[in-house]
């Protein structure tokens, strides 16, 4: 339906058609907004470190700690009570090896977390975790490497299902595989329906590309990729949009229930295309590197940083997501709360 009301005679005599009627007033404005931002679209990234008892802060993502196991539960308690309806965990091991053990080990960082917070918490917060290795790996990489330093695609997708075993086990809501090998979610799912996970969901990084943006948070979890290595071998290549849409129809139909665009703002074409053609929600992660930029600009101030925020976070939904991972979801819940 294209209605375009007939434009009215302006004082110079010429036609203009009144757009800013419906923007005179906040009631106005409110009435006919198209898209809202709400708490409850929110999931908040938190970090676990193994072997500290006080939280450390996070000098490229201010605002943020790696968390000890205590100061985790404190800062997810605080999260709920502010409506905030889920968490992403990331664990930050004491010892990493050539084959990520860390993640799957029961008594792991991410493990003993998802435990305590489940008591902790109850059934008040969605639990995520992110599947990966890249945390525990002393190479940096998301799988296992052959000899020549390439990563293994099968050889990893059976490490993902001991690592998707133990985050069920330890009480995950969620499972959220984020290293882009090729069947991961099929594996996965395999893995969890197996040992009788059935109510276990995941939400595939299905549309994950190889971005600068993630620089911040891989000081978050202590990761350097050896021999100035990159992902550009699993992760996507930022010219491929179609490429995408191949990407979450696959995990859809290996039986990802949710599925996400990762990072957001610079993929907001790709997360509408995805919108438009799954029936599954939508998540898209506003990454570290997208909350730090906010952040450095509004510290020298040059922007107005709780402005640039809502607006970033608010084109996400316009786009069509319904889920929006972000760093900001602590602060953009207290400021919807005050
Ligand atoms: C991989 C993973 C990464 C992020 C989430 N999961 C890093 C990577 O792919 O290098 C990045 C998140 C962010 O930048 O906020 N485990």
């Amino acid at each position: 339906m294209e209605a375009t009301p007939e434009p009215g005679i302006s004082g110079a005599g010429f036609p203009v058609r009144r757009m800013r009627r419906l923007r005179r007033t906040p009631a106005l404005r409110r009435l006919v907004a198209e898209t809202s931002l709400g708490v409850d679209d929110l999931v908040a990234p938190l970090f676990v470190r193994a072997g500290i008892s006080d939280r450390v802060p996070i000098s490229s993502l201010p605002g943020h700690f790696q968390h000890s196991s205590s100061s985790l539960v404190v800062e997810a308690k605080r999260l709920a009570s502010l409506g905030v309806p889920g968490i992403v965990l990331f664990g930050v091991p004491d010892e990493k090896d050539a084959v990520g053990s860390g993640a799957w080990d029961p008594d792991g960082v991410v493990q003993v977390a998802l435990s305590e917070l489940r008591s902790a918490l109850g059934d008040t917060m969605v639990l995520i975790a992110d599947l990966c290795l890249d945390e525990y790996t002393d190479h940096g990489h998301c799988g296992v490497l052959r000899a020549d330093g390439t990563v293994d695609n099968d050889a990893t997708l059976e490490l993902y299902q001991r690592v998707a075993l133990a985050q069920a086990v330890a009480g995950a809501d969620v499972v959220a595989p984020s290293g882009m090998m090729d069947g991961q979610v099929g594996a996965i799912r395999t893995a969890l329906d197996g040992a009788g996970h059935i109510d276990v969901a995941v939400l595939a990084y299905a549309a994950k590309f190889a971005s600068g943006l993630y620089g911040p948070f891989r000081d978050a979890v202590d990761v350097t990729i050896t021999g100035g290595g990159d992902r550009l071998g699993y992760q996507q290549d930022p010219r491929n949009g179609r490429e995408a849409l191949t990407e979450v129809a696959l995990d859809i139909a290996e039986g990802a229930d949710m599925v996400m665009v990762k990072p957001a703002l610079a993929y907001l074409d790709v997360i509408a295309a995805v919108a438009q053609r799954v029936d599954v929600p939508v998540a898209a992660y506003h990454v570290s590197g997208e909350y730090s930029m906010v952040k450095a600009a509004a510290e020298r101030g040059w922007i107005d940083g709780d402005a640039v925020a809502l607006e970033h976070l608010i084109a996400l939904k316009r786009a069509g997501a319904n889920i929006i991972l972000t760093y900001f979801a602590g602060e953009v819940a207290e400021a919807m709360r005050d």
